[in-house]
Parts: structure tokens; C-alpha cells; sequence
């Protein structure tokens, strides 16, 4: 199925599931509300991990919630058609994603206290859990020869645009109160640490057992075997379930086995060259 885009204030996005309208509407006239959470990635970077964590965390650990009710209902994206309608009946307080770039999110944000938690992802891992997924979600366009793919990602001409203007859009906000940044690569190292500080900064105690419950239901096997998480339940329309898996591998560093040397080069180039500014040290190669 040949996908199509259009072009918003330059950036792609497929036709299927997003419009100009909607983008415009979620842009200059979504209302955020003080209560609401955040949850904000680029595409591939944890966003349903992270949307399983806030899961459990908003009900103490308790994984009914997560085994009944599909994610993308738990915490809709704000961007797509379908997931605006749902954001905009979603009872306070709300629990919403985006893979938005910080230029295109709603601007009603920046007077409110609501709070924003970026994860980001090794931009190898991101490029090559996207190349994987690009193969099966007609939502997206097909990845051809990876050093083409490479060079749309390395140019920004994808879904969402480039990520290294996302990190670094998003990244500017650190050191504002309600905002809140993690990596994948540290949810993999340390899960129960990982959701220490994030009910921290969320202001919610959880006890140990509560915490533990949300480690175990947030565990790459766990989230694997439920179907409100594993992405089985996306419509044939929008994935070919034979060509690839939502929960793929689930590791750091996959990237190894697929970019040359000079592939990986050129993103670590580009990587020193835009992001050295933010005088971040990030966990990856
Ligand atoms: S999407 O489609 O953009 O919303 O995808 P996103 O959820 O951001 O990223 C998908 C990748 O996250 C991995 N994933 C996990 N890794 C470890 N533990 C858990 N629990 C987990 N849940 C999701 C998923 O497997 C995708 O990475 P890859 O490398 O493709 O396996």
C-alpha cells in the first residue's frame, strides 16, 4: 500500500490518521490543562513503555487498568485524528503522547503547569527500530536500502521530521519544573530506579510492592503477552502483522547488527555536531 503525505510547516506526515487541520487545531487551540501528563517521544524511542509505566504508576501498580484497556486509549495521541477526539473527552486528569516536535505542540502549554516526560533512545536504535517497523505499518513510508533511509533520517525528510531537532527542541525545556527527561538505555539499566524518580517527579508514593507491581507489568515479556500493549490489536488496514512486531527486541544496541561502520559514523558526526551544545552526556556509542 503506497502510503501518502503531506507537508506541515515542514515536516511529513502520512495522510492516513493526520490531517493539516487537526495538527493546526492541536497547534493554536488544544487547551492543556494544568493536570495533565505528557507523554513525549520520537517515534521508536519508548513511547509505550513509558506509556505502560505512567499506566501502572497512575493506578498504584495495579495492572487491571493496562490488561483492559487498549494504550492507545490509556493515553491517546494528540496529533492523529482519532486520538484528538479521544483526548478531548478524556476525563481529568489526562494521561496523553505525542511524538510532536516542540514547534508544533499545542502553544497553550507553555502557561500551564502540566507535566512533560520526554523519553529519548540512542539515535541508532531509534533509525533501526523505525527501519524495522517502516517494513510493516502502511502508515508510514517504505524504508528502501537503509543508506536511504539513513540519509532521510540524517536529513529530516521522515515522519515527524529529523530527530535531532526533536531532541534538542524538546531537550530545551530541562531544568523547567514540569518537565521531566529520561533515556531508554536507563529504563533497561535500572527499571525500579528508573520508576522511583519518575513517581518523584510526578509527586504520587507508591510503597515497594506498588513499585515492584509496576516493574514487573512494565517488563518487556509482560507488556509482550497483553494485548491492550502489544500492538496486536492495530487494524490490518494499518499494519501487516506477518512483516514485522511492535515489541520487537526490546534491547540497546540492535543497531550493531545492522549499520556499517561509515553508517554509524555519520550519525555519531551528526549527533557531536548538534547536540554537543546541550553539554549532555548521553548513555550510548
Ligand atoms: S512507536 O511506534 O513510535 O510508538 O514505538 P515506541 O513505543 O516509541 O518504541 C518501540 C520500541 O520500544 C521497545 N519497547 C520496549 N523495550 C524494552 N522494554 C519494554 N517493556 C518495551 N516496550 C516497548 C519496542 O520493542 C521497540 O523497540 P525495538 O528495538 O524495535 O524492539
Amino acid at each position: 500500500m503506497a502510503t501518502q503525505f503531506f507537508t506541515y510547516k515542514g515536516i511529513p506526515f502520512p495522510c492516513l490518521e493526520y490531517s493539516p487541520e487537526t495538527l493546526d487545531y492541536v497547534d493554536r487551540q488544544f487547551q492543556v490543562q494544568d493536570d495533565d501528563i505528557f507523554n513525549i517521544t520520537y517515534p521508536k524511542s519508548g513511547t509505550n513503555w513509558m506509556l505502560e509505566i505512567l499506566s501502572l504508576i497512575r493506578c498504584d501498580g495495579d495492572p487491571s487498568w493496562v490488561r483492559s484497556v487498549l494504550n492507545l486509549r490509556r493515553a491517546p495521541w494528540i496529533e492523529t485524528n482519532r486520538g484528538l477526539q479521544n483526548a478531548l473527552r478524556y476525563p481529568p486528569p489526562r494521561l496523553l503522547s505525542s511524538h510532536l516536535p516542540i514547534q508544533l505542540f499545542p502553544r497553550s502549554f507553555q502557561s500551564s503547569q502540566a507535566k512533560v516526560i520526554y523519553t529519548l533512545r540512542s539515535p541508532k536504535d531509534v533509525l533501526v527500530s523505525l527501519y524495522h517497523f517502516s517494513q510493516a505499518l502502511h502508515l508510514y513510508k517504505d524504508p528502501g536500502p537503509m543508506d536511504a533511509f539513513l540519509q532521510d533520517f540524517l536529513s529530516g525528510n521522515l515522519h515527524y521530521g529529523s530527530w535531532f531537532d526533536h531532541v534538542a527542541g524538546w531537550l530545551g525545556l530541562r531544568g523547567q519544573k514540569n518537565f521531566f527527561y529520561i533515556t531508554y538505555e536507563e529504563l533497561q539499566q535500572d527499571l525500579q530506579g528508573s520508576v522511583v524518580r519518575i513517581c518523584h517527579f510526578l509527586g504520587k508514593k507508591l510503597s515497594e510492592e506498588q513499585i515492584s507491581s509496576v516493574v514487573k507489568n512494565a517488563s518487556f515479556q509482560t507488556m509482550r503477552e497483553n494485548q491492550m500493549s502489544n500492538g496486536s490489536q492495530i487494524p490490518d488496514e494499518y499494519m501487516d502483522h506477518q512483516k514485522g512486531q511492535f515489541l520487537r527486541k526490546g534491547v540497546s544496541g540492535d543497531w550493531k547488527n545492522l549499520l556499517s561502520e561509515e553508517q554509524s559514523h555519520r550519525i555519531t558526526t551528526m549527533s557531536c555536531e548538534r547536540l554537543h551544545g546541550l553539554g549532555i552526556d548521553f548513555p550510548w556509542d
